[in-house]
């Protein structure tokens, strides 16, 4: 569904692994999670706490909260705002947020 444009600048060199639900995951540095999860074919980031409804990153500018995703542990994280890094362990946010 979501493909990368091919610039003519772009290498290989800049890719960073990451992991989402125990699956490995390649992105580019620079990536959002978000951008990342969409351009790995994860379409899926969390699901609705009354419905379990599955939700996905929509407006990709920090406004909507469909992205909400646990980075590396700490939950309640907006996908679309944060940067992927090396080594970055992402789970879906399943149903209602655990309150810290
Ligand atoms: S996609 Fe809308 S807040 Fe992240």
């Amino acid at each position: 569904m979501f493909q990368r444009l091919s610039l003519p600048d772009s290498t290989t060199s800049d890719e960073i692994a990451f992991s989402f639900e125990g699956r490995p995951l390649q992105a580019r540095q620079g990536d959002t999670v978000a951008a990342a999860l969409l351009a790995s074919g994860v379409l899926t980031c969390r699901t609705t706490p009354i419905s379990d409804s599955p939700r996905a990153p929509y407006c990709m500018m920090g406004v909507c909260f469909e992205c909400l995703v646990e980075i590396d542990g700490v939950p309640n994280m907006q996908a679309c705002q944060v940067q992927v890094r090396n080594g970055m362990q992402i789970r879906a946010q399943q149903g209602a947020r655990r309150l810290a």
